[in-house]
């Protein structure tokens, strides 16, 4: 196959990238984004801060713009994201207690409603966890242990068609402290039937040449738990060839490794554009990293 999402597709997998709704109408980006991917996410558009700038008041503008040009074109799309401590919109940041709780359910609610049977897939919850594998200090987590859960179980009653994932980063490496919070919790939701369906590995690496410590296992164990995997956020500092190859290796290796997500499509389009940590540089030539993704596909 020629393209990524087209190698991904020979073993029944996805490869994705996530999007800026604001680049959509330079050409070279979409022209790349639209021909080498076949899953988007939005970048930020489909975040709280933007889909409830107000309370009670939804605006799905962006996040229906990036929808709208990934379905047009065959593409399907990954919801990001419900209930996160950052990214929230102003009139949510000072809430605390059962009003806090009820907006959380209100906004998974009525974003979920929107996009009912539309999505493959939403992050349901993302970044809840410490370093050291205990729950973040947040103003959700302020609303009692319970909040994850209920948030899982407010997102399979509003649409039943999309997987749930929980989603969050520093967690490839099987040794480290928050991979075993997060699978602790999936474990414990899986044993008392809290609905959800996968987990995603954000997999923002930062250098050196070999992976996070048993990364493959962290895949295989996760999804021994019954759910599938996903790494939903790739970027990898000055795109190290060995650390692409092997991450996508060992995506292809554990079977429920559904898909591949990098995040943004050139270097100059990254969040850690300093770092160049993509698969097109900035003139939207295929890198070397390009390539080893494309061979290892
Ligand atoms: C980042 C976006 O890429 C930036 O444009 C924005 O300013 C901040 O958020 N983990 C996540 C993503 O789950 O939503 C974040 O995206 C990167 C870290």
């Amino acid at each position: 196959a020629s393209t990524l999402g087209a190698a991904a597709a020979q073993s029944g997998r996805y490869f994705g990238t996530a999007i800026a709704a604001s680049r959509l109408n330079d050409s070279t980006y979409s022209t790349i984004a639209a021909r080498e991917f076949n899953m988007i996410t939005a970048e930020n558009e489909m975040k709280p801060d933007a889909t409830q700038p107000n309370q009670g008041q939804f605006n799905f503008s962006a996040g229906d713009q990036i929808y709208n040009w990934a379905t047009q074109r065959g593409l399907k799309v990954r919801g990001h994201t419900l209930a996160w401590h950052a990214q929230q919109p102003g009139w949510m940041q000072n809430m605390q207690g059962s009003t806090l709780r009820n907006a959380m359910i209100n906004h998974i609610n009525g974003v979920m409603a929107h996009y009912k049977g539309k999505l493959a897939a939403w992050d349901v919850v993302n970044e809840a966890f410490n370093e050291d594998g205990s729950r973040r200090n947040s103003n959700l987590q302020g609303t009692g242990n319970d909040w994850i859960e209920v948030a899982f179980r407010t997102a399979r009653a509003a649409d039943p068609s999309a997987k749930l994932c929980y989603n969050d980063y520093n967690i490839e490496n099987w040794s480290y402290g928050k991979t075993q919070g997060v699978y602790r919790m999936v474990q414990d939701f899986k044993s008392r039937g809290v609905p959800i369906d996968c987990v995603g590995l954000q997999t923002h690496f930062t250098g050196g040449s070999s992976l996070p410590g048993n990364f493959q296992t962290t895949l295989s164990s996760f999804a021994a738990l019954g759910v599938d995997v996903a790494l939903t956020e790739v970027d990898v500092t000055n795109a190290s060839t060995s650390q692409y190859a092997g991450l996508t290796q060992a995506c292809l290796n554990v079977p429920r490794c559904i898909g591949i997500t990098v995040w943004g499509v050139r270097d100059s389009d990254s969040w850690r554009s300093n770092e160049n940590p993509l698969l097109f540089d900035g003139g939207g030539n295929k890198k070397a990293a390009y390539t080893s993704v494309l061979n290892a596909l």
